[in-house]
């Protein structure tokens, strides 16, 4: 119970709701424990009244007798259904209030952690799986729910109609009050038994299922590689299986949830024979009438079902507190990228590396060794290696997806981390190396990041334009509303990385960091792109990440990268002139472009 600490303060926020609920809990309850009563005069007036009719025989008053006699009858039945009609409606508001209650709960819950995701760094996510992160936004969100809903009221409810029955029986006779609720401990017991067990086989068949999910979605996904290696026979074979272990585990449930309601029927029936037994016989010593023993038997009755879930209840409970902790694990971590309030300053646009080392937290691989470089405001870099060597964990450490391990990151000379983190990030251009397009129009895809008020079709034209993808974009079928994303048009490699180009560009930045953004595009294609870019990029400070090089560019220092060092630096002649790395790299790519355009 003490897991489940971290919904308090929203049993707090709603506490006034809460005491409404408890208050129509009582009132229900209240009127539920009415009706036996009057149940127990009726058949008392029945018992006298049927004896007093032998006086009317022959009387000429018996048909009067007998009118009067059914008139109270439906009068003592009247008063029964308007008693029951109190109950349901308090009932219902009940339901209104603590159900109600448990979904804002569950509305801010989700609203919580969603809140909190997005401030957790990569690290996180690299950590855990998109279907880890959403389980405990939709799963566990909604078995916590189950428990501010459900098991609370259900609780309360039991609690209050317990008390109030047991007062009102043991007022009438404490001895037929204990012989009677004695069968229900028992009833509680093996209810939470069974629970128990089906409890565990449900879990296996949700286990199952979601296995099942994993497959049908990965086989949709990968349905081309399918087709292609002919594996459709295989496939079908492969989910007929684990199908059939998922309808025997159903079949299996099935069966214990068979003699469930059985049980609970049996126990029930005995608790009422036991109740006319021993009830019978006090009636014969003359201790209580006939009539209580009507009014006992409702009771029982009414208990049942109450009892009967408690073990129901409390399964909800052990549930919910597994999931509040699964959640309390991921509320619990701090973003490792540290939320420092500054205020947030404009930037000039000079970066600086100074002996930076970064090895990735999860793996354990050293991405960079002591790196160290100073680019001037407006000045063009260009980050060139082999795949792997580093190049996108630079730009990482630039936009502070991750930390330096050693030595700090500097722009316009202050330490990446006293800047204030969504000014940095907001005045960066930055595209990563995976361009990823959102399920949604051209036009809000590019204008993703803008402050609304600040989104105007101009701004986003021109940087199409920059990004040397307005022709294209033209030329899709709805043009800047066409919808892209995975429900939308399929886009190119090249169409989707200038996109993403242009939407770094509209945020109008000091800095732009280009990681490998043009490897999906030819060469011509590149050329142009870089002709377009020239205007924009001018005054403002780029870093072009890159495994191949752009002769045509002109770039103030280029710094090449290997295994996580520098193993050179300068200019391009300079650097043909040294007849080093970079030198052989050009010649290659000579060579290569030669072979291709030949
Ligand atoms: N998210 C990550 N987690 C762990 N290791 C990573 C991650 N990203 C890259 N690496 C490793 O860091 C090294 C440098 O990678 P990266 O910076 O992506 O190189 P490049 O961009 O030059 O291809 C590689 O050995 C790579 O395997
Ligand atoms: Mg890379």
């Amino acid at each position: 119970m003490n897991k489940l600490r971290s919904i308090n303060k929203y049993l707090y926020k709603y506490r006034f709701r809460l005491a409404i609920g408890i208050f129509f809990i009582a009132l229900s309850n209240g009127f539920g424990v009415l009706s036996p009563q009057v149940v127990r005069h009726a058949v008392d007036m029945i018992t006298t009244e049927i004896s007093y009719n032998q006086y009317f025989v022959d009387t000429g008053l018996e048909t009067d007798f007998i009118r009067h006699f059914g008139k109270t009858i439906l009068l003592f039945g009247l008063i029964v259904v308007v008693l029951a009609i109190f109950r349901g409606l308090f009932l219902f508001f009940m339901r209104q209030t603590i159900i109600v209650m448990s979904r804002l709960i569950e509305y801010d819950q989700k609203n919580e952690i969603y809140n909190h995701y997005q401030k957790l760094d990569l690290d996180f996510y690299k950590r855990n799986t998109t279907g880890d992160l959403m389980s405990r936004i939709t799963e566990d969100v909604s078995r916590v729910r189950m428990y501010s809903g459900p098991a609370i009221m259900y609780t309360i409810n039991l609690l209050v109609l317990f008390m109030l029955v047991i007062f009102t029986m043991v007022r009438v006779n404490a001895e037929l009050t204990l012989y009677t609720i004695l069968p229900l401990p028992v009833l509680g017991l093996s209810i939470f038994f069974v629970n128990g067990i089906i409890e565990r086989k449900s879990e296996a068949i949700q286990r199952q299922l979601s296995f099942l999910t994993t497959i049908s979605q990965e086989s949709f996904s990968g349905i081309r590689v399918i087709k292609s290696y002919v594996q459709e026979r295989f496939m079908n074979a492969y989910f007929s299986g684990e199908c059939e272990k998922y309808k025997m585990k159903t079949l299996d449930l099935a069966r214990v949830e068979a003699v469930y309601f059985p049980i609970i029927f049996l126990l029930v029936g005995l608790s009422t024979v036991l109740t006319i037994f021993i009830g019978g016989l006090q009636v014969i010593e003359g201790k209580i009438t006939p009539g209580n023993i009507a009014e006992f038997v409702i009771y029982i009755n009414m208990l049942t079902w109450p009892i009967a879930s408690v073990g129901w209840v409390m399964a909800l409970v052990q549930r919910a507190v597994a999931s509040q902790k699964r959640i309390d694990e991921f509320l619990n971590i701090q973003p490792s990228i540290a939320f420092i309030h500054m205020p947030s300053s404009e930037i000039r646009g000079s970066v600086e590396f100074q002996n930076v080392s970064f090895t990735y937290p999860n793996t354990g691989i050293q991405a960079l060794k002591n790196i160290s470089f100073r680019v001037s405001p407006g000045q063009r870099v260009a980050v060139i290696g082999r795949t792997g060597s580093g190049k996108s964990s630079l730009g990482q450490l630039l936009v502070r997806m991750y930390d330096p391990e050693v030595g700090s990151v500097l722009i316009d000379g202050k330490d990446v981390r006293a800047i204030n983190l969504f000014a940095l990030r907001r005045q960066i251009g930055y595209v990563s190396q995976d361009v990823f397009l959102f399920s949604d129009s051209v036009f809000n895809n590019i204008a993703f990041g803008l402050e609304t008020e600040d989104v105007d079709s101009n701004n986003i034209k021109e940087a199409a334009t920059y990004a040397s993808v307005d022709r294209d974009i033209l030329d899709l079928p709805e043009k800047y509303e066409t919808m892209v994303g995975e429900r939308g048009v399929t886009l190119s490699g090249g169409q989707k990385q200038r996109i993403s180009i242009a939407r770094a560009l509209v945020k109008d930045p000091k800095i732009v960091v280009f990681d490998d953004c043009l490897s999906a595009v030819d060469a011509q294609t590149e050329i142009n792109i870089l002709g377009n870019l020239n205007e924009f990029l001018k005054g403002r400070t780029t870093i072009i990440i890159t495994h191949r090089i752009f002769s045509l560019f002109n770039f103030d220092t280029i710094i090449v990268l290997d295994d996580g060092e520098i193993i050179e630096q300068g200019t391009h002649e300079s650097l043909m002139k040294g007849q080093g790395a970079y030198y052989e790299l050009y010649e290659k790519q000579q060579i290569t472009e030669k072979a291709v355009a030949g």
